[in-house]
């Protein structure tokens, strides 16, 4: 018996009459009983779902061990709740968050939970069915049964699965929502370069996202961006051009970029589409400079307009590949720094289905760990490798006429410089350890073949750069 706490809003609706569908008997309760009435005497009517009117009520009608599973706003809201329910809780019950929590939030409860002798599991849904699930171990037996079986299913494989331990199902959540904001950037920078570039009307735009959608980009996001394209209001118009603007964000997006920051790795789409959204959130001042600052004498567009549509595709599949690779090289990272044993392809897997990021794309990276578990980035799959190097020539004519243009592509660009930057074996940054050393003596190494007496290998070197005219010598070294 499983119960779904806190918000019987559509999500938690549907959690529960997904699971009573299944055969599990499920208990409602929300702090607000109106809404657990109003749920039994409508949508959950002629159920097997029951009700509960208070916390006690609830933890004294659940089987042990108890599977409590919250449905509430991500913050102290989790807290309080917990703080409210571990009274009536006994040892071995298990709290589920559902929420898009942060993760070092969930590693702590764990932490402070698996103290009292209760069990953990941080189980952010983007999407109902669950996509995601990830806790204290020894919960997973005791949920698993209920968690895939409710959980949508790719080729009769669940989307969900055991992540790992502690934070590890934030976490990887948690990415999860910040490539989901690089697919919706990568997708809006398409919308823009059609419009504004191209001049085409949304109708037009809609059918190349539906075209589109049957290919390499087969995606959710494409899709639903289709739907919109089409949807108009009473007057005809495309309803979608009388939207603001302006991105809200909740702040997932934003807690991938702080967390690839802190581990030193470059995840610049997301950053990127971050910061877009920042941008737009400065619409009034936007405005403002749209009267003061000019932008490139606009030229008509001259060239062939199916290959340039058909480039964008290509820009668009690249960079999401360039998205993806950072994504998972960020997770290899944070795995190794926090000892989890991310199991990758799982992870593409599970992305497959129920989530907002679902694709066809998701089983290409599942094929790729599936083929070599520790892949180093994407870019080393020859699948990936080939599709990039394919991709390329249309990229760069699409991020050079939107710079032509100037139609701001920061999401195109971005994925275009690391594709670059990863490529190249040798990058600028000789100049900066040499500014370093100049005005902070921060120190450099030598390039190896390149040592001599006064420049050993492996060392830490600095030079007074202006005492000597630059000149290097014995006495300026120290090691
Ligand atoms: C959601 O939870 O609705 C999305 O996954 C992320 O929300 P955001 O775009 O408001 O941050």
């Amino acid at each position: 018996m499983a119960a779904p706490v806190g918000d019987i809003g559509l999500m938690g609706q549907n959690l529960i009459l997904n699971m009573n569908d299944k055969g599990f008997t499920v208990v409602a309760y929300n702090r607000t009983t109106s809404k657990v009435d109003n749920f039994l005497a409508n949508e959950a009517k002629g159920s097997k779902v029951q009700g509960a009117w208070s916390i006690e009520e609830l933890c004294a009608k659940l089987k042990r061990p108890r599977k409590i599973i919250l449905l509430v706003k991500a913050g102290s809201a989790v807290d309080d709740f917990i703080a409210q329910l571990s009274p009536h809780l006994e040892a071995g019950d298990i709290i589920i968050d559902g929420g898009n929590s942060h993760y070092p939030d969930s590693i702590r409860r764990t932490k402070e939970l698996e103290s009292k002798g209760l069990l953990f599991v941080g189980s952010g849904c983007p999407l109902w069915p669950l996509s995601h699930a990830r806790w204290s171990p020894a919960a997973w037996p005791h949920i698993k049964e209920i968690f895939q079986a409710t959980a949508a299913q790719v080729n009769g494989e669940p989307c969900c699965d055991w992540v790992g331990e502690t934070g590890a199902g934030h976490y990887v959540k948690m990415v999860h929502n910040g490539i989901e904001y690089g697919d919706m950037q990568l997708i809006a920078e398409a919308y823009d370069i059609l419009k504004r570039g191209l001049g085409l009307h949304e109708d037009e735009i809609a059918d190349i996202f539906t075209t589109w959608n049957k290919g390499v980009l087969d995606s959710f996001l494409i899709e639903i961006t289709a739907n919109i394209l089409k949807f108009k209001d009473d007057d005809g118009q495309p309803l979608v051009t009388k939207i603001l603007d302006k991105a809200g964000q909740k702040g997932t997006g934003k807690w991938t970029a702080i967390a690839a920051l802190d581990a030193g790795m470059p995840v610049t789409l997301i950053g990127e589409a971050v910061f877009a959204r920042c941008l737009s959130g400065l619409k009034e001042e936007r405005m403002r400079a749209s009267k003061v600052i000019a932008g490139p004498q606009k030229e008509p567009f001259k060239g062939e307009k199916k290959q340039f549509i058909d480039d964008l595709e290509q820009a668009l599949y690249a960079s999401k590949i360039m998205s993806y690779t950072q994504g998972f090289m960020l997770m290899r990272e944070t795995a190794k720094e926090l000892n989890w044993n991310l199991n990758y392809a799982g992870i593409a897997q599970m992305w497959r289905g129920g989530c907002i990021i679902k694709s066809v794309f998701l089983g290409d990276i599942t094929a790729a760990y599936n083929k070599t578990a520790n892949l180093e980035s994407l870019l080393f799959d020859d699948f990936f490798n080939k599709a990039a190097h394919k991709a390329q020539p249309g990229w760069r004519r699409i991020v050079a006429q939107a710079v032509l243009w100037g139609i701001p592509t920061p999401a195109f660009s971005t994925a275009l410089s690391f594709f670059d930057g990863y490529r190249s074996e040798v990058v600028p940054a000789n100049i900066l350890q040499a500014q370093r050393d100049y005005f902070g003596a921060h120190t450099f190494k030598v390039v190896p073949g390149k040592e001599n007496s006064k420049l050993p290998l492996g060392q830490d070197i600095h030079i007074n750069w202006t005492g000597r005219g630059g000149n290097v010598s014995a006495s300026t070294y120290s090691a």
